[in-house]
Protein backbone atom coordinates (compact mmCIF):
# COMPACT_ATOMS: atom_id res chain seq x y z
CA UNK A 1 0.00 0.00 0.00
CA UNK A 2 1.29 3.37 -0.44
CA UNK A 3 2.42 5.82 1.95
CA UNK A 4 -0.61 7.48 2.55
CA UNK A 5 -1.09 11.12 4.18
CA UNK A 6 -3.09 12.42 7.21
CA UNK A 7 -4.05 15.44 8.21
CA UNK A 8 -5.52 15.51 12.16
CA UNK A 9 -6.84 18.73 14.12
CA UNK A 10 -6.07 19.34 17.35
CA UNK A 11 -2.80 17.46 17.79
CA UNK A 12 -1.73 19.33 21.12
CA UNK A 13 -2.69 16.83 23.30
CA UNK A 14 -4.82 13.68 23.25
CA UNK A 15 -6.27 11.51 20.54
CA UNK A 16 -4.85 13.82 18.08
CA UNK A 17 -1.05 13.54 19.68
CA UNK A 18 -1.82 9.47 19.50
CA UNK A 19 -3.32 9.85 15.86
CA UNK A 20 0.11 11.14 14.59
CA UNK A 21 2.45 8.87 16.55
CA UNK A 22 0.13 6.06 15.16
CA UNK A 23 0.68 6.93 12.01
CA UNK A 24 4.15 7.70 11.90
CA UNK A 25 4.46 4.10 13.42
CA UNK A 26 3.37 2.53 10.72
CA UNK A 27 4.85 4.77 8.42
CA UNK A 28 2.72 7.16 7.21
CA UNK A 29 3.08 10.53 6.41
CA UNK A 30 1.43 12.36 9.49
CA UNK A 31 0.13 16.48 9.17
CA UNK A 32 -0.27 17.39 12.71
CA UNK A 33 -2.29 20.81 13.01
CA UNK A 34 -3.02 22.83 16.56
CA UNK A 35 -3.79 25.97 17.51
CA UNK A 36 -0.20 26.78 18.74
CA UNK A 37 2.80 25.33 17.16
CA UNK A 38 5.04 25.30 19.96
CA UNK A 39 2.40 22.78 21.17
CA UNK A 40 3.35 20.34 18.19
CA UNK A 41 7.24 20.43 18.84
CA UNK A 42 7.71 16.63 20.06
CA UNK A 43 5.72 15.28 16.92
CA UNK A 44 7.54 17.31 14.91
CA UNK A 45 11.15 15.82 16.58
CA UNK A 46 9.26 12.43 15.78
CA UNK A 47 8.82 13.14 11.93
CA UNK A 48 5.67 14.91 11.57
CA UNK A 49 4.69 18.05 9.08
CA UNK A 50 3.32 20.64 11.48
CA UNK A 51 0.94 23.18 10.80
CA UNK A 52 -1.02 25.77 12.94
CA UNK A 53 -4.83 25.29 12.43
CA UNK A 54 -7.64 26.91 14.56
CA UNK A 55 -10.57 25.20 13.06
CA UNK A 56 -12.91 28.31 14.38
CA UNK A 57 -10.72 30.30 11.50
CA UNK A 58 -12.45 31.53 8.71
CA UNK A 59 -13.46 29.17 6.06
CA UNK A 60 -11.54 31.14 3.91
CA UNK A 61 -8.52 30.85 6.29
CA UNK A 62 -9.01 27.49 6.25
CA UNK A 63 -9.51 26.63 2.57
CA UNK A 64 -5.80 28.79 2.74
CA UNK A 65 -4.62 26.40 5.12
CA UNK A 66 -5.50 23.37 2.97
CA UNK A 67 -4.35 24.45 0.16
CA UNK A 68 -0.70 25.16 1.76
CA UNK A 69 -0.68 21.95 3.65
CA UNK A 70 -1.09 20.17 -0.08
CA UNK A 71 1.63 22.52 -1.78
CA UNK A 72 4.07 22.06 1.57
CA UNK A 73 3.61 18.48 1.91
CA UNK A 74 1.76 16.93 -1.24
CA UNK A 75 -1.87 15.32 -1.67
CA UNK A 76 -3.46 14.57 1.71
CA UNK A 77 -5.37 11.41 1.70
CA UNK A 78 -7.23 11.15 4.98
CA UNK A 79 -8.29 14.15 7.11
CA UNK A 80 -9.12 13.17 10.72
CA UNK A 81 -12.13 16.12 12.20
CA UNK A 82 -10.43 15.20 15.66
CA UNK A 83 -10.76 19.33 17.18
CA UNK A 84 -13.25 19.31 20.61
CA UNK A 85 -13.94 20.45 23.79
CA UNK A 86 -16.81 19.97 26.18
CA UNK A 87 -19.19 23.02 27.38
CA UNK A 88 -21.78 21.33 30.03
CA UNK A 89 -23.94 22.79 32.10
CA UNK A 90 -28.24 22.66 32.16
CA UNK A 91 -29.58 24.21 29.53
CA UNK A 92 -31.78 26.93 30.87
CA UNK A 93 -28.18 27.82 32.35
CA UNK A 94 -26.39 27.91 28.81
CA UNK A 95 -27.33 31.52 27.51
CA UNK A 96 -24.30 33.15 28.43
CA UNK A 97 -20.93 32.24 29.97
CA UNK A 98 -20.26 33.52 33.13
CA UNK A 99 -17.67 35.91 33.46
CA UNK A 100 -17.63 35.90 29.48
CA UNK A 101 -19.90 37.12 26.98
CA UNK A 102 -20.95 34.32 24.71
CA UNK A 103 -23.39 32.04 24.72
CA UNK A 104 -22.44 28.86 25.49
CA UNK A 105 -23.83 26.66 22.73
CA UNK A 106 -22.14 29.29 20.38
CA UNK A 107 -19.21 28.90 21.34
CA UNK A 108 -19.30 25.21 21.52
CA UNK A 109 -20.67 24.69 18.15
CA UNK A 110 -17.79 27.35 17.02
CA UNK A 111 -15.22 24.25 17.37
CA UNK A 112 -17.23 21.36 17.68
CA UNK A 113 -19.29 21.61 14.26
CA UNK A 114 -18.65 24.59 12.81
CA UNK A 115 -15.03 23.85 12.62
CA UNK A 116 -16.09 20.20 11.42
CA UNK A 117 -18.28 21.49 8.72
CA UNK A 118 -15.30 24.29 7.59
CA UNK A 119 -12.66 21.50 7.74
CA UNK A 120 -14.90 19.03 5.85
CA UNK A 121 -15.87 21.86 3.24
CA UNK A 122 -11.88 22.84 2.66
CA UNK A 123 -10.62 19.33 1.94
CA UNK A 124 -13.84 18.75 -0.21
CA UNK A 125 -13.02 19.65 -3.80
CA UNK A 126 -9.43 18.03 -3.40
CA UNK A 127 -10.76 14.72 -2.77
CA UNK A 128 -13.64 15.30 -5.50
CA UNK A 129 -11.34 16.01 -7.91
CA UNK A 130 -9.15 13.30 -7.09
CA UNK A 131 -12.42 10.53 -6.73
CA UNK A 132 -10.30 9.82 -3.38
CA UNK A 133 -10.42 9.98 0.26
CA UNK A 134 -11.52 9.62 3.55
CA UNK A 135 -12.91 11.30 6.16
CA UNK A 136 -12.55 10.31 10.23
CA UNK A 137 -15.52 12.26 12.26
CA UNK A 138 -14.52 12.20 15.86
CA UNK A 139 -17.94 11.77 17.63
CA UNK A 140 -18.78 10.63 20.92
CA UNK A 141 -21.52 8.51 22.51
CA UNK A 142 -22.72 11.61 22.98
CA UNK A 143 -23.79 12.04 19.81
CA UNK A 144 -26.45 9.38 20.07
CA UNK A 145 -27.00 8.85 23.32
CA UNK A 146 -28.11 11.95 25.40
CA UNK A 147 -27.57 12.93 29.53
CA UNK A 148 -28.38 15.50 31.92
CA UNK A 149 -26.57 18.51 32.11
CA UNK A 150 -24.29 17.70 28.37
CA UNK A 151 -26.69 19.62 26.23
CA UNK A 152 -24.14 21.83 24.74
CA UNK A 153 -21.67 18.93 24.11
CA UNK A 154 -23.62 16.31 23.18
CA UNK A 155 -26.13 18.56 20.94
CA UNK A 156 -22.73 19.47 19.16
CA UNK A 157 -21.96 16.00 18.27
CA UNK A 158 -25.48 14.60 17.49
CA UNK A 159 -24.81 17.14 14.75
CA UNK A 160 -21.93 15.88 13.65
CA UNK A 161 -23.90 12.67 12.93
CA UNK A 162 -26.58 13.62 11.27
CA UNK A 163 -23.61 16.05 8.90
CA UNK A 164 -21.58 12.56 8.24
CA UNK A 165 -24.59 10.66 7.52
CA UNK A 166 -25.80 13.52 5.05
CA UNK A 167 -21.86 14.01 3.42
CA UNK A 168 -21.98 9.85 3.13
CA UNK A 169 -24.47 9.52 0.94
CA UNK A 170 -23.29 13.07 -1.24
CA UNK A 171 -19.93 11.46 -1.76
CA UNK A 172 -19.87 7.65 -2.02
CA UNK A 173 -20.08 8.13 -5.43
CA UNK A 174 -16.81 10.00 -5.69
CA UNK A 175 -15.28 7.48 -3.51
CA UNK A 176 -15.15 9.64 -0.42
CA UNK A 177 -15.96 7.77 2.31
CA UNK A 178 -16.89 9.12 5.59
CA UNK A 179 -16.30 7.25 9.01
CA UNK A 180 -17.73 8.11 12.56
CA UNK A 181 -15.83 7.19 15.83
CA UNK A 182 -17.79 7.13 18.71
CA UNK A 183 -15.53 6.57 21.79
CA UNK A 184 -16.97 6.63 24.96
CA UNK A 185 -15.00 7.47 28.28
CA UNK A 186 -11.03 7.55 27.40
CA UNK A 187 -8.02 8.50 29.39
CA UNK A 188 -6.75 11.44 27.24
CA UNK A 189 -7.27 15.01 29.18
CA UNK A 190 -11.03 15.68 28.39
CA UNK A 191 -11.89 15.78 31.79
CA UNK A 192 -9.60 18.47 32.53
CA UNK A 193 -11.04 21.89 33.23
CA UNK A 194 -8.78 22.71 29.89
CA UNK A 195 -11.51 20.60 27.83
CA UNK A 196 -14.54 20.00 30.20
CA UNK A 197 -15.91 23.23 30.83
CA UNK A 198 -18.75 23.53 32.94
CA UNK A 199 -21.24 26.44 33.78
CA UNK A 200 -22.82 26.32 36.85
CA UNK A 201 -25.03 28.74 37.41
CA UNK A 202 -25.55 27.86 40.67
CA UNK A 203 -29.32 27.87 40.46
CA UNK A 204 -30.99 25.68 43.19
CA UNK A 205 -33.32 23.83 41.50
CA UNK A 206 -30.63 21.89 39.87
CA UNK A 207 -28.13 21.86 42.75
CA UNK A 208 -27.71 17.91 42.57
CA UNK A 209 -27.24 17.79 38.54
CA UNK A 210 -24.65 20.97 38.85
CA UNK A 211 -22.63 18.23 41.41
CA UNK A 212 -22.90 15.71 39.60
CA UNK A 213 -21.22 17.48 36.68
CA UNK A 214 -18.55 19.68 38.92
CA UNK A 215 -17.13 16.19 40.20
CA UNK A 216 -16.66 14.97 36.03
CA UNK A 217 -13.01 16.35 36.98
CA UNK A 218 -12.55 14.18 39.53
CA UNK A 219 -12.99 11.38 37.13
CA UNK A 220 -10.09 12.46 34.87
CA UNK A 221 -7.40 9.59 35.10
CA UNK A 222 -9.75 7.18 35.76
CA UNK A 223 -11.27 6.79 32.47
CA UNK A 224 -11.65 3.42 31.69
CA UNK A 225 -10.49 3.70 27.83
CA UNK A 226 -7.43 3.64 26.76
CA UNK A 227 -6.85 6.05 24.07
CA UNK A 228 -3.73 4.52 22.57
CA UNK A 229 -5.39 1.45 21.78
CA UNK A 230 -8.34 3.56 20.59
CA UNK A 231 -5.96 5.13 17.64
CA UNK A 232 -4.58 2.13 17.09
CA UNK A 233 -8.14 0.45 15.95
CA UNK A 234 -9.34 3.52 14.31
CA UNK A 235 -6.14 3.49 12.06
CA UNK A 236 -6.70 -0.50 11.63
CA UNK A 237 -10.24 0.59 10.21
CA UNK A 238 -9.00 3.17 7.82
CA UNK A 239 -6.40 1.28 6.09
CA UNK A 240 -8.12 -2.23 6.79
CA UNK A 241 -5.50 -3.62 8.81
CA UNK A 242 -5.55 -5.69 12.39
CA UNK A 243 -9.56 -6.35 13.15
CA UNK A 244 -10.29 -4.67 10.19
CA UNK A 245 -8.67 -6.49 7.73
CA UNK A 246 -10.72 -8.09 4.64
CA UNK A 247 -14.06 -6.07 5.59
CA UNK A 248 -15.91 -3.13 4.78
CA UNK A 249 -14.88 0.28 6.37
CA UNK A 250 -17.88 0.48 8.95
CA UNK A 251 -20.35 3.48 8.32
CA UNK A 252 -19.96 4.31 12.50
CA UNK A 253 -18.52 2.70 15.34
CA UNK A 254 -18.98 3.01 18.90
CA UNK A 255 -15.26 2.64 20.75
CA UNK A 256 -15.23 1.67 24.25
CA UNK A 257 -17.57 -1.22 26.16
CA UNK A 258 -19.40 2.03 27.89
CA UNK A 259 -20.43 3.05 24.43
CA UNK A 260 -21.40 0.16 22.83
CA UNK A 261 -23.44 -0.60 25.97
CA UNK A 262 -25.15 2.83 25.76
CA UNK A 263 -25.48 2.78 21.81
CA UNK A 264 -27.29 -0.94 21.96
CA UNK A 265 -29.54 0.38 24.55
CA UNK A 266 -30.71 3.26 22.87
CA UNK A 267 -30.94 1.01 19.91
CA UNK A 268 -33.32 -1.23 21.53
CA UNK A 269 -35.17 1.54 23.26
CA UNK A 270 -35.94 3.29 19.22
CA UNK A 271 -36.98 0.08 18.26
CA UNK A 272 -39.48 -1.00 21.69
CA UNK A 273 -40.79 3.11 20.60
CA UNK A 274 -41.50 2.05 16.98
CA UNK A 275 -43.08 -1.30 17.68
CA UNK A 276 -45.43 0.11 20.37
CA UNK A 277 -46.72 3.53 18.74
CA UNK A 278 -46.59 1.86 15.04
CA UNK A 279 -50.39 2.08 14.94
CA UNK A 280 -50.41 5.89 15.66
CA UNK A 281 -47.55 6.71 13.70
CA UNK A 282 -47.82 5.01 10.22
CA UNK A 283 -52.26 6.29 10.63
CA UNK A 284 -51.45 9.35 8.47
CA UNK A 285 -51.14 8.87 5.09
CA UNK A 286 -54.24 10.67 2.81
N1 LIG B 1 -11.53 11.42 25.55
C1 LIG B 1 -12.78 11.03 25.50
O1 LIG B 1 -13.27 10.32 26.39
C2 LIG B 1 -13.64 11.43 24.33
C3 LIG B 1 -14.89 10.82 24.21
C4 LIG B 1 -15.70 11.15 23.13
C5 LIG B 1 -15.25 12.04 22.18
N2 LIG B 1 -14.03 12.64 22.32
C6 LIG B 1 -13.63 13.60 21.29
O2 LIG B 1 -12.31 13.34 20.85
C7 LIG B 1 -11.72 14.54 20.36
C8 LIG B 1 -10.35 14.73 20.98
O3 LIG B 1 -10.49 14.90 22.38
P1 LIG B 1 -9.45 14.34 23.44
O4 LIG B 1 -10.17 13.38 24.28
O5 LIG B 1 -8.20 13.93 22.77
O6 LIG B 1 -9.25 15.63 24.35
P2 LIG B 1 -8.04 16.66 24.47
O7 LIG B 1 -6.80 15.94 24.90
O8 LIG B 1 -8.55 17.74 25.31
O9 LIG B 1 -7.80 17.16 22.97
C9 LIG B 1 -8.63 18.10 22.35
C10 LIG B 1 -7.83 18.79 21.29
O10 LIG B 1 -8.70 19.68 20.56
C11 LIG B 1 -7.98 20.88 20.38
N3 LIG B 1 -8.82 22.04 20.09
C12 LIG B 1 -9.77 22.61 20.87
N4 LIG B 1 -10.28 23.68 20.24
C13 LIG B 1 -9.63 23.80 19.06
C14 LIG B 1 -9.70 24.70 17.97
N5 LIG B 1 -10.55 25.73 17.97
N6 LIG B 1 -8.88 24.50 16.90
C15 LIG B 1 -8.01 23.46 16.88
N7 LIG B 1 -7.87 22.59 17.89
C16 LIG B 1 -8.68 22.75 18.97
C17 LIG B 1 -7.17 21.06 21.66
O11 LIG B 1 -6.13 21.98 21.41
P3 LIG B 1 -5.67 23.16 22.43
O12 LIG B 1 -4.51 22.59 23.17
O13 LIG B 1 -5.29 24.28 21.52
O14 LIG B 1 -6.84 23.48 23.30
C18 LIG B 1 -6.69 19.62 21.86
O15 LIG B 1 -5.55 19.39 21.07
C19 LIG B 1 -12.70 15.67 20.69
O16 LIG B 1 -13.46 15.97 19.55
C20 LIG B 1 -13.58 15.05 21.76
O17 LIG B 1 -14.87 15.61 21.80
C21 LIG B 1 -13.23 12.35 23.38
Amino acid sequence: MHRQTWLITGCSSGFGSLFVTEILRRGDHAIATARSLESLESLMEAGASCLQLDVTASQAELDAKIEMAEAMFGPIDIVVNNAGYAEVGILEDSSVLMNRSQDVFQRQYDTNLFGTVKMTRSILPLFRRRRAGIIVMMSSVGGNVGMPGASPYFSSKFAIEGLSECLRLETSHLNIRTLVIQPGMFRTSSLTTRSHRNNNSGREDYAALNETMGAAHSMQGTQRGDPTKMVMRVVDLVKGTGLAEGKPMPETLPMGIDAVQAIRLKCEKTLRNLQDWEEMSCGTDY
